[in-house]
């Protein structure tokens, strides 16, 4: 098969071929590769709780009583209790009415975007949303009005422009997940409120972290009950697998009719369940691990700002610096490696054309000398960083 041949020799060319890395074993922030113990910055559980005694136990007892698996989707065999009371938990996590949960949070993007819109409405989406926010968007047949980064005079526009269309929806990311800067949530509420548009927000990488009750940015910016929809992820802070979408009793119910994603689908099984129902209640019970996580950040930002490798934002945990090219990039990323610290390099499209990077995802559990070893490891690379 030429073609598949040809497209991969194109993407090795221009130094965007991937190849996953195979972890044989991960305790906390530290993974062993082909053998080597290394140091990550590459993870999304910045909590730790994939690994919390809890987390794990919950989910083992809930799948040695009900079953790896469910067995059918939730419509077909109906849902089982615990699906029921995952979502309870989701919606007073969310200060919501009610909520659904999915396989995963690309699916919930999907399953919520192609159930509220079609063809006859408008979708205005920031320029770096993620990628199943993209793709929802066009699966909806939506005219798609996408405003560049944060932009909210160009938001404001697109309102404007759209103001004979009766049903506008304004999607963002509530913390982005490759940039790691905060949308202007305020802004965006109220515009979308005075133009009478509907809010949709992915608060995916925010939940655990932000927030007095690591509620996410939702609650960070007190605007609980000011969003319409809320989609986020189980896959993240959580330390599990899975997504969901949070809001009105009346949207949900929409959501369990029409979100094919959530249809046609295998049910989530008990043990992912139960393993975020318990990572949601310690969440809420124990502040330190948030409280870590943001000391760890501060360190970590103070530091890199004496370096030659500025942060691109400083507002979360995602801290990204930008290097360039893919190929600058990728040799940051290969040196580190040689150093003992693990951090992927993200290239295009995943980012703009000369804007590769290292997305570093800091996280509760890295230590103080965790964090000084990545900086005088980087300090130690001569390639001139670019910001
Ligand atoms: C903003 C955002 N939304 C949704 C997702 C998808 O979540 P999941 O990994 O649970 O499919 C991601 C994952 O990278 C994300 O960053």
């Amino acid at each position: 098969m030429e073609f598949i041949v040809d497209q991969l020799n194109d993407l090795m060319a221009r130094n965007l071929y991937r190849r996953p890395f195979t972890v044989s074993e991960r305790h906390g922030c530290r993974v062993v590769i082909e053998g080597k113990e290394l140091l990550s910055f590459a993870s999304n559980d910045y909590l730790g709780l994939s690994q919390h005694p809890e987390v794990m136990k919950a989910a083992a007892e809930a799948t040695m009583r009900r079953g790896a698996g469910t067995a059918s989707s939730r419509l077909v065999q109906g849902g089982m209790g615990f699906h029921r009371s995952l979502e309870g938990k989701i919606a007073e996590f969310k200060s919501c009415e009610d909520a659904l949960v999915f396989s995963s949070g690309y699916m919930a993007n999907v399953g919520v975007l192609t159930a509220l819109i079609d063809e006859d409405d408008v979708v205005i989406s920031d320029e770096l949303n993620h990628a199943s926010i993209v793709d929802a968007c066009k699966m909806s047949g939506a005219t798609v009005v996408v405003y560049p980064h944060k932009n909210m005079e160009r938001l404001n526009q697109a309102l404007e422009e759209y103001s004979l269309i009766e049903k506008i929806l304004v999607v963002t990311e509530s913390l982005f997940s490759v940039d790691g800067d905060l949308a202007p949530l305020r802004d965006i509420t109220a515009l979308a409120r005075e133009h009478g548009a509907y809010t949709l927000v992915d608060d995916a990488h925010a939940i655990g972290a932000l927030g007095r009750d690591g509620r996410g940015a939702i609650e960070h910016f007190g605007l609980q009950g000011k969003v319409d929809f809320i989609v986020g992820t189980l896959g993240k802070a959580l330390g599990g697998l899975g997504g969901f979408a949070a809001g009105k009793a009346e949207f949900i119910d929409l959501l369990r009719n029409r979100a094919r994603s959530f249809i046609y689908t295998t049910a989530p099984p008990p043990g992912v369940c139960a393993a975020a129902e318990k990572a949601l209640d310690l969440i809420v019970r124990d502040p330190k691990p948030r409280k870590r996580l943001r000391d760890n950040v501060n360190h970590l930002v103070h530091k890199l700002h004496r370096t030659r490798f500025k942060p691109l934002h400083r507002e979360s945990h995602i801290i990204p610096i930008v290097l360039g090219s893919a190929e600058t990039a990728l040799e940051v990323s290969r040196r580190l490696l040689q150093r003992g610290i693990f951090i992927p390099a993200l290239r295009p499209p995943t980012v703009p054309e000369g804007a590769s990077r290292l997305r570093v995802s800091v996280t509760a559990q890295h230590t103080r000398d965790d964090i000084d070893r990545l900086v005088e490891a980087l300090e130690a690379i001569d390639i001139p960083a670019v910001t």
